[in-house]
């Protein structure tokens, strides 16, 4: 199938070759990974909120930080952004932030929210000291207080997705099992190669998610081929399936382990978790008894 140009084709497969099969080693605090693909509505923040919330269920302590103006994973976890005072924008400018974390309705899913405000912010990085590492630097202090930290990034390649790139140890990159999946794939290489040789010179794509796969189509067998091949054992082989109450549920605020736990989709997010869990072990201490006000 003809989705990804040759000159695309020859920077992914160059990627791939420097993929081992497991990923970073377990540091004993946070792995950060972040959502990125620059394609819109590809699956960044239904991958983000699930993945986090099933990650969750399973007794890991995560953090979705929102990254995207949209504010669709604050929404999507069930906060009213009109509600929100603080968020990641303040965490960019250096002044607090960590103190705007949220708790879910999913034990040990915190949610560190995106108010309306972050719109500027891509703006106003422009002129910004150490501008790619804003958010970098703003995360530093809680690696110790999670499992797993999953940004979700917007649909760009601007300053906000260059300070994901440059604050995660790995990139998950969603791709949607449609038509012109790759297409743009090349460019998001590149990009990772940018960041790498100035920012975060062990950044890598430590994972694939394959979205919205509709069964009935051969075209998206033909997508998870081409992926598969392109990419290798970055790719999960859990496959979220395209499905209806995935689509509903963040109009309820609900993660799908909590919109229709029983359905197809909640599975496969669970199966994703566990294979997260197995690429990335996290070993900690075990949790002390939270004292009066811990218990975020
Ligand atoms: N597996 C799926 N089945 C059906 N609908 C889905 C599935 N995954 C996501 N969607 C829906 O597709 C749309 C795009 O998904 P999502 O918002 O996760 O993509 P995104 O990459 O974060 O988009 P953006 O680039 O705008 O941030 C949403 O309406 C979402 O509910
Ligand atoms: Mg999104």
């Amino acid at each position: 199938m003809d989705t990804v140009d040759e000159a695309t084709s020859q920077v992914i497969a160059g990627e791939n070759q420097e993929l081992p099969a497991s990923t970073k080693a377990d540091t004993g605090s946070s792995i950060i990974l972040a959502l990125t693909n620059q394609k819109g509505g590809v699956g960044k923040t239904t991958t983000a909120v699930n993945l986090g919330a099933c990650l969750a269920e399973g007794g890991a302590r995560v953090l979705l930080v929102d990254l995207d103006p949209q504010g669709n994973a604050t929404t999507g976890v069930g906060i009213d952004r009109g509600s929100v005072k603080a968020g990641t924008y303040e965490l960019l400018g250096g002044s607090g932030g960590a103190e705007a974390i949220l708790a879910t309705d999913v034990a040990g899913l915190d949610v560190l929210p995106s108010t309306i405000d972050l719109a500027g912010a891509e703006v106003e990085l422009v002129s910004a000291f150490s501008r790619e590492t804003k958010l970098r630097q703003g995360l530093a202090g809680l690696r110790g207080e999670y499992d797993f930290v999953l940004i979700d990034s917007p649909p760009s390649l601007g300053l906000l997705t260059v300070n994901a790139l440059a604050a995660c140890d790995e990139v998950v990159v969603p791709i949607q099992c449609e038509y012109y999946a790759l297409e743009g794939l090349g460019q998001l290489i590149r990009t990772l190669d940018l960041v790498r040789d100035g920012l975060n010179p062990s950044l890598r794509v430590g994972g694939v998610v394959l979205t919205m796969f509709d069964a009935r189509t051969k075209l998206a067998e033909q997508v998870v081929a081409e992926v598969r091949r392109h990419f290798g054992d970055a790719v999960f082989h859990s496959i979220i399936p395209r499905s209806v109450r995935l689509s509903e549920a963040p109009g309820f605020g609900k993660p799908i382990i909590r919109y229709d736990p029983s359905s197809r989709a909640a599975t496969s997010y669970r199966e994703l978790a566990a294979e997260a869990r197995a690429r990335w072990p996290r070993t900690r201490p075990q949790a002390q008894p939270t004292t009066e006000g811990e218990s975020r």
